[in-house]
């Protein structure tokens, strides 16, 4: 039986007061609900230090968003994997479509940082997804295919065991327009098709696969209840302690 794990991807947002205050009050809150699912939180890298202290005594693990391949050097203005694991870093959100998008993140740099994660002890939350494009003319699964197959070039499955994969739809992403529970347990199928594909059944049988993309606390119960779908990537809906936790206890 795989366990579920809920992530919340804050992105850009919460100051680090913000973010102490929606520790406490997810604490608080958490105090009173049962929750069978793995939590984590993927907070800016300003905010991880203090978070880590927030959530010192919860079962609330914590995640970064970004990192760079290389261990140091001249990289102005990014940060390392010994920089999150020294801070307690357990999981990274890595190759999210808003970085492939905005910041020029490709297929050869997510491996890259796929491989260095790991040798930090860093769990990586891989994000793959089709633009709505891709999918209007049929050619989602090619898309996330090439995107699986090139991510993960000479990681170990012992490695791939222990990651999570999230798919996340572009077009689903903070647009109110959820795939439905059918396209979204299609899809992770389909990735844990291509994961044993590559490394076999034992180890895709134990792959974590996400779905993310407009979950909600109205929707959260239906699209974990997939048999392909190990829990999900949260965005906007992870901003507030009272979704977060409605989510997480779905
Ligand atoms: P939303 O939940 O806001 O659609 O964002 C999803 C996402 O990008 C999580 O990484």
């Amino acid at each position: 039986m795989r366990k579920k794990l809920i992530a919340g991807n804050w992105k850009m947002y919460k100051t680090t007061a913000e973010a102490v205050a929606f520790a406490h009050e997810y604490k608080a809150l958490a105090s009173n609900a049962v929750i069978e699912h793995e939590v984590a939180v993927c907070a800016p890298f300003t905010q991880l230090a203090a978070l880590k202290e927030a959530f010192a005594g919860s079962a609330v693990c914590l995640g970064a968003q970004n990192m760079h391949y290389e261990e140091e050097g001249a990289f102005t203005g990014e940060i390392s994997a010994s920089m999150l694991a020294e801070i307690g870093v357990d999981y990274c959100v890595i190759g999210h479509s808003e970085r492939r998008q905005y910041f020029a993140e490709t297929d050869e740099s997510v491996n890259r940082k796929l491989h260095t994660a790991f040798k930090h002890g860093i769990v990586p939350i891989l994000c793959v997804g089709e633009l709505l494009a891709a999918r209007d003319v049929g050619l989602h699964y090619s898309v996330v295919s090439e995107q699986i197959v090139a991510d993960l070039v000479g990681i170990p499955y012992t490695d791939v065991e222990r990651m999570v994969i999230a798919y996340e739809p572009v077009w689903a992403i903070g647009t109110g327009r959820t795939a439905s529970p059918k396209q979204a347990e299609e899809m992770c199928k389909f990735i844990r098709s291509e994961v044993t594909n590559i490394h076999g059944i034992d180890t895709s049988a134990k792959v974590m696969i996400q779905y993310g993309g407009s979950v909600k606390p109205e929707n959260a119960k239906e699209i974990l209840g997939q048999p392909d779908i190990d829990g999900a990537l949260v965005g906007g809906a992870s901003l507030l302690p009272a979704d977060f936790l409605t989510i997480c206890g779905s």
